[in-house]
């Protein structure tokens, strides 16, 4: 048994996700977890809110609420969400908290004495009414390079540029519109990733198994040239600028800039979870001395965090010169699209995460978005797409199976399986296609290649059909009693072994198969090695019970209904 650590990108706290966030990160890294554990392996699992910075703030204010009250609020309407999603988080912790801040200023202070950190002057806007410093997101004006009126200080959500405030053409406050501001200086910390470039690009360089898109994105930073970059910021919400409870001279009133703090909730999380239960240890997975070589480290995460993930929190790490443990694979993932547009948070276009759950429960959506992950390129989202996908994969093709052959063993045999009638050569066939299926989608699933590996998890499934169709136990039934039984027992077992197989994509779906024998999805979700093995696993006379309709079809009038209330363009 190896120690695998997953963690997903942490999503930020203002405002539950939408599907292209949970189907970038949190989604993915659930199946990857949920099949690793169906292989036996020891597996720790982390996420947590992203809860510092501008954003958060801004939509405290928004709300009408404190920060620390707005945050405690979201962050438990999320942890709900992801509940009701199935994302089997081992921890789901808050970059908040005391844990992260300790973490925080530990690396600040160690990178600060390997002298990779620097007081610098720089020029920041400020608002004269706001008596504030208006970092980031709070300077709002007219993009330098497309001319949108409402880019952010940090980026242009129009044309994507990445943004200094100070670039920003007729900007005011984001707080209170005030276009009384002018430009101060202010000290902040640098952290200098120049110093590190050699280090950071003979790590990436070692790293051969990095999945394309990472690598790709990687190597262009690095090419370009790490740039020293400012770590803190003149903000009241964030981890403050201390030492030992002792704030930093000259930084009383700022804190570390959010995605300094961000990654490293990756361990304030792992912290958390030790803390909150007996006989768990923090160190074994994060710190070389105390066993974390043994970890196995995967990160998952959308295409715009894989500079965060593969640059600026390995200087983090390598910079401190701790032995700290290193991310192993960067699984990165493409943009979901709304109708080939940007689903947002900001402009609440798309359908979100609780919006999402009131139409269909999580394994309609976990299917379709992980059967269609934005891998190779960027995906769009559609009604109709989603509606046929469903209609066909899980109503027609698995949900029939399952229907068609527990209803006729139950008409003609009872509800148990049914005894007599040996596996014949039909059978033979059948067990040596899913052989090669299975491992084949065991290796898809190894590869962390999604759309792969559901492409044949369906194929394995419309094996099932295929067999029911050759095998005919309806027609048998009449001629050879013996022979229908044999093909209803081989119908039952698939049931289970689908079961099996499908769990880390429809995991409640799963639970309603191993349902019908009265199976536990914990004892008998182990991972399927052989075909064999799996339709000799059910004996005769095992119970079963008739599960009600796993899959309902969607209708033409509900996407009707769902493209009025969600304002779908037209395809
Ligand atoms: N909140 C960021 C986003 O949604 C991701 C942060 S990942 C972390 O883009 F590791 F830095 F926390
Ligand atoms: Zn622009």
């Amino acid at each position: 048994m190896s120690r695998i650590l997953i963690t997903s990108a942490l999503p930020y706290i203002n405002g539950i996700k939408h599907l292209g966030n949970l189907v970038g990160s949190m989604l993915p890294a659930d199946v990857y977890a949920r099949f690793k554990r169906a292989q036996g392996e020891n597996v720790l699992f982390i996420c947590a809110t992203d809860e510092h910075g501008t954003p958060a703030e801004l939509a405290a204010r928004e709300a009408g609420q404190t920060v620390e009250q707005y945050c405690e609020e979201q962050h438990e309407i999320q942890k709900k969400a992801g509940a009701e999603f199935g994302l089997s988080f081992d921890h789901f912790g808050r970059s908040s908290g005391p844990e992260n801040e300790r973490f925080t200023q530990h690396f600040a202070w160690a990178l600060e004495d390997k002298g990779l950190i620097e007081e610098r002057t720089d020029k920041q806007i400020y608002s004269i009414d706001d008596q504030r410093f208006l970092p980031d997101r709070y300077v709002e004006g007219t993009c330098p390079n497309c001319g949108y009126e409402k880019a952010r200080g940090d980026q242009c959500d129009n044309c994507g540029t990445l943004l200094d405030p100070t670039e920003l053409k007729n900007p005011y406050s984001a707080i209170s519109g005030s276009k009384n501001l002018e430009v101060r200086e202010t000290k902040h910390l640098y952290l200098l990733q120049s110093k590190l470039q050699q280090r950071i690009a003979d790590w990436v360089a070692a790293k051969e198994g990095w999945p394309s898109l990472t690598k790709a994105i990687a190597n262009k930073w690095i090419k370009e040239g790490l740039q020293d970059r400012s770590i803190t910021r003149d903000l009241y919400w964030g981890v403050p600028v201390e030492k030992n409870g002792v704030p930093r001279p000259g930084f009383e009133t700022k804190v570390f800039y959010v995605w300094f703090d961000a990654p490293i909730e990756y361990i304030g999380a792992t912290e958390e979870w030790a803390n909150a239960g007996a006989g768990r240890d923090w160190r074994q997975w994060w710190r070389l001395d105390a066993g974390a070589e043994d970890v196995t480290y995967v990160q998952f995460m959308g295409k715009d965090n894989v500079a965060f993930h593969t640059v600026s929190f390995p200087c983090t790490i390598l910079g401190s010169e701790e032995p700290w443990k290193l991310v192993d694979t960067l699984k990165s993932l493409n943009w979901l699209t709304w109708y080939g547009g940007k689903f947002s948070t900001s402009q609440k276009r798309g359908i979100f995460m609780d919006q999402a759950l009131e139409l269909l429960p999580a394994d309609y959506w976990r299917w379709y978005l992980m059967a269609n992950a934005p891998e190779s390129d960027d995906t769009s989202f559609t009604l109709e797409h989603f509606a046929s996908v469903v209609n066909k994969d899980l109503a027609d093709v698995l949900g029939n199976f399952v229907n068609r052959i527990t209803r006729f063993c139950a008409s003609k045999f009872g509800e148990a399986v049914p005894e007599g009638g040996a596996y014949g050569e039909t059978e033979e066939k059948l067990i040596a296609e899913l052989d090669g299926k299975i491992r084949a989608y065991t290796e898809y699933l190894e590869a962390m290649e999604f759309r792969k590996a559901f492409a044949e998890l369906r194929g394995i499934w419309v094996a099932g059909n295929e067999y029911l169709q050759v095998a005919a136990p309806w027609t048998a039934f009449k001629t050879d009693p013996e022979r229908a039984a044999a093909a209803v027992r081989a119908g039952l077992n698939l049931i289970a072994l689908f079961a099996a197989l499908s769990a880390p994509v429809v995991p409640h779906t799963a639970e309603k198969m191993f349902a019908v024998f009265g199976l536990d999805a914990k004892e008998a979700g182990a991972w399927p090695k052989s075909a064999k093995a799996a339709l000799a696993f059910l004996k005769a006379g095992h119970k079963l019970t008739l599960p009600d309709v796993l899959f309902k079809k969607i209708e033409d009038e509900q996407v009707a209904e769902w493209r009025e209330k969600f304002g779908a363009p037209a395809e």
